[in-house]
C-alpha cells in the first residue's frame, strides 16, 4: 500500500518536531511547512529532536504572506497544523498567523481534496477569550468546523517547552510568578502529545480532544522542581495579579504583540488547567535533562 502523505505546518517548533517524528515512525511520508529549513537539522533549546532525516519534502511558506501557502497541500492526504505565533514579533499578530494563516492552509487543503485536518488549539479556551491569541485560535476552529472538512481539534494544556521557560528563570536564581502559585495544571511532553495527534489522523469522526500530561502540579511545585534539578535553593516571589493587569495595560499601549502573548500567560495563571491525562514522560526528568545539558 502507498504511504499516507501528511503536511505538518509548524514543523520547526516544539510540538511540530515531535509530531514529524511520530508520523514518520508510523510510516507516513512527511512534508514540512516551514519558514526556514535551517532549524530542522539541529536539536532545539527544549530538547526538541532534529528532524531533517524524517522529512521527505520541505515546503517553504509564511502564514503572514498567505499566497506563499498556495499548493502546500497538493498531493497530501492529511494536514496537521500547530503553526502559531508564540513569541511576540513586531507588526505580526495572532490573527494573521493563527487565524488567517491557518485559514489559507485550510482553503488550500479543501482545493486539493485533503481527507482530514488536525488542528492544535488550547485547553479551556472558552475561559480565556480576552486573549487575542486564544481568540485567533478559536476563530480558526470555527472556520474549520464550518468548512465541511473532516477534523480533529486538539486542546492541550501547557507543553514542557513552556516549563523550560521556568527552568531558565530558575537558573538565573529567582522566579517571579503572577498570582499565589497555587493553581494546578498538568503539562505534557511533546512526544506524549504527538502520539495523541497522530492517533487523530486515523480517527474517522470529527472530534475535539482535551489533553494534558500524567502529573498534576501547582505553579509553585513546578518551579521548586526546576530549582531542585539545578541543585539551587528555590527563590520565588509572587506578584499580585493586579500588578500583571496594570503591566498588561501599559504594554498594550506600546507593544501590542507582546500584550497578546502576555495576556495568554496571565489568563492561564488565573485558573486550574487540569485536562484528561495521558503520557509517560515526567517533568522532573525533563528538568534533570535540561540541567545535565546546561552543565
Ligand atoms: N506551548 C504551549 O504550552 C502550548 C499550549 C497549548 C497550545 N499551544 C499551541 O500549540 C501550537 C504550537 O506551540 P509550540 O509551543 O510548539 O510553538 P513553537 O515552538 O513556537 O512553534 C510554532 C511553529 O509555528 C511556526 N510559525 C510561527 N509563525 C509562522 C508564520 N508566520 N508562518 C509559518 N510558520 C510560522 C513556527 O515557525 P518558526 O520556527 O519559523 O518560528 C513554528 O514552527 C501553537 O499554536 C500554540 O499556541 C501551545
Amino acid at each position: 500500500m502507498a504511504k499516507q502523505k501528511v503536511l505538518v505546518a509548524g514543523a520547526s517548533g516544539y510540538l511540530g518536531r515531535h509530531v514529524v517524528r511520530e508520523f514518520a515512525a508510523r510510516g507516513y511520508s512527511v512534508r514540512s511547512l516551514v519558514r526556514s529549513q535551517e532549524k530542522l537539522a539541529c536539536e532545539g533549546p527544549n530538547l526538541e529532536p532534529p528532524i531533517a532525516e524524517f522529512v521527505e519534502d520541505i515546503f517553504i511558506g509564511d502564514a503572514v504572506d498567505r499566497a506563499s501557502l498556495k499548493e502546500a497541500c497538493k498531493g497530501m492526504d492529511i494536514v496537521f497544523s500547530c503553526m502559531g505565533l508564540t513569541k511576540p514579533l513586531h507588526n505580526i499578530t495572532s490573527q494573521q498567523v493563527d487565524h488567517l494563516g491557518n485559514k489559507a492552509l485550510l482553503e488550500d487543503a479543501i482545493s486539493h481534496s485533503v481527507r482530514k485536518f488536525i488542528y492544535i488549539s488550547v485547553f479551556n479556551s472558552y475561559r480565556m477569550m480576552d486573549s487575542d491569541m486564544v481568540k485567533a485560535h478559536e476563530l480558526f476552529v470555527q472556520d474549520l468546523r464550518d468548512s465541511g472538512m473532516p477534523y480533529t481539534i486538539i486542546r492541550p494544556t501547557a507543553y514542557f517547552n513552556d516549563m523550560g521557560m521556568f527552568f531558565s528563570f530558575a537558573r538565573k536564581g529567582h522566579v517571579f510568578l503572577f498570582g499565589d502559585g497555587k493553581n494546578r495544571f498538568n503539562p505534557i511532553h511533546g512526544a506524549d502529545l504527538a502520539r495523541v495527534c497522530v492517533d487523530a489522523a486515523e480517527n474517522k469522526t470529527n472530534s475535539e480532544i482535551a489533553i494534558g500530561g500524567p502529573d498534576i502540579f501547582t505553579y509553585d511545585e513546578t518551579n521548586i522542581m526546576a530549582f531542585e534539578a539545578l541543585g539551587m535553593e528555590p527563590k520565588i516571589t509572587h506578584v499580585p495579579m493586579w500588578v500583571g493587569d496594570i503591566a498588561l495595560f501599559v504594554i498594550g499601549i506600546v507593544n501590542k504583540p507582546l500584550k497578546s502573548i502576555m495576556s495568554f500567560a496571565l489568563s492561564v495563571s488565573r485558573m486550574d488547567n487540569v485536562a484528561p491525562a495521558t503520557g509517560t514522560k515526567h517533568l522532573k526528568d525533563f528538568f534533570r535533562e535540561l540541567a545535565a545539558k546546561s552543565g
